[in-house]
């Protein structure tokens, strides 16, 4: 028999707060798994999605089920699915809504994860890594040689990373590095260390004005491999957007003249320059396999990747979600909002 589950609905357009309530156990398709979530973080996306509603996301029916990031335990399993039985702890991007008890997760989106680390800090990662290698490794975008544990060798070339202490930004310096690539990043100046301990070798204030002609002086006589641009709406005053920083910097450097884009992509490019809007739950079969099958187990495993930002639990419970989803909205600084189940 299937087990009960309960989800925090969003159950109209804008509807606030999310109401926790009963939700169909759904079962895996042959390719999918059902995890029991012990813990789920909140993404920007998320709150986004709460109070923008079909005007910025048409594809929202209600009631729904929010949220991408969940680590848990696998109770089932689909047909086709060798890589995972029921007990396995794991992290996944949820495929049905993440703010739930049971959720549904591809099996090629799931990663299993040691027993040294903690569902807090597990389901950190999903969605920012997705984004991350999405941009990195997807042949249409920056199409960078994928990560290895142990690291590849260095390529020679530098990844200029702009919001490296976001979640997307944490994740792509630990994969780049991982991928034998050279990282320059941007970050608050309270950040720098923390930045520079996942792996960047140099990192810039993105709220310095300067911090654009910095980088591309300091990549005078280097081979970039281009940009990925993580901002948020708003940009601080005095300082450049990331996206206008990301394509001067590629357009005044030797390289690949390409940004990935996390945010938006702005209408008029610089000559040469090409950037496109990265679409994180697109990812293609094979950049699956590379980074959550091939790389993060591993790389977990010997502890060399670093569950980035640190979780900030915030409460127990799904009745905890819409707080959680309010703390985000407010920002962070290098935290990831996390709820326990
Ligand atoms: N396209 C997609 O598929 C996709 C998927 C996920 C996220 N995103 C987008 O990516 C962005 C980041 O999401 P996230 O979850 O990684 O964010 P997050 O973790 O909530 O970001 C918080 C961090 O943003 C940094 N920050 C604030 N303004 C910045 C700016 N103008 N430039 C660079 N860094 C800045 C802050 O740095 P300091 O504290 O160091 O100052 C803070 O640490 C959002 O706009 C989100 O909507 C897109």
């Amino acid at each position: 028999m299937a087990p009960s589950n309960s989800a925090a609905w969003l159950t109209s357009e804008k509807a606030t707060p999310l109401k926790v309530e009963t939700a169909p156990y759904q079962p895996p398709s042959s390719d999918e798994l059902v995890i029991r979530t012990h813990a789920l973080a909140i993404n920007p996306v998320d709150w986004a999605m709460q109070i923008m509603g079909n005007d910025f996301f048409p594809q929202l029916k209600y009631p729904c089920i929010l949220g991408h990031d969940v680590a848990g335990e696998v109770v089932e399993v689909g047909s086709s699915v060798i890589s995972f039985k029921p007990g396995d702890r794991v992290l996944a991007l949820a495929t049905n809504g993440g703010f739930q008890e049971y959720v549904v997760g591809s099996a090629n989106l799931t990663s299993a994860i040691p027993n040294s680390l903690v569902y807090d800090e597990a389901c950190v990662l999903p969605l920012g890594l997705s984004t991350a290698a999405y941009g990195l490794y997807m042949e249409e975008f920056l199409n960078l040689q994928h990560p290895t544990y142990p690291p590849q060798a260095k390529t020679g070339k530098t990844l200029v990373i702009w919001g490296a202490s976001t979640s997307v930004g944490c994740n792509a310096v630990q994969l780049a590095v991982a991928s034998g690539y050279e990282v320059f990043a941007t970050a608050g100046t309270k950040n720098f260390d923390f930045v520079k301990e996942l792996g960047a070798s140099e990192v810039w204030d993105y709220k310095s004005p300067t911090a654009t002609a910095d980088i591309i002086s300091a990549l005078k006589g280097k081979t970039c491999a281009g940009a990925l641009s993580v901002g948020h709406v708003s940009t601080p005053e005095g300082a450049v957007s990331a996206e206008d920083a990301c394509l001067e910097i590629v357009h005044q450097s030797q390289g690949h003249k390409f940004v990935a884009m996390a945010l938006r992509v702005p209408e008029k490019l610089p000559e040469g320059v090409m950037a496109k809007f990265i679409l994180a739950n697109e990812m293609d079969n094979e950049v699956r396999g590379a980074v959550y099958g091939n790389f993060l187990p591993k790389a977990l495993k010997e502890g060399k990747y670093v569950c980035a930002p640190e979780p900030m639990v915030v409460g127990k419970g799904l009745e905890s979600v819409q707080e959680a989803l309010d703390v985000q909205k407010k920002g962070v600084s290098a935290r990831k909002v996390v709820v326990t189940l």
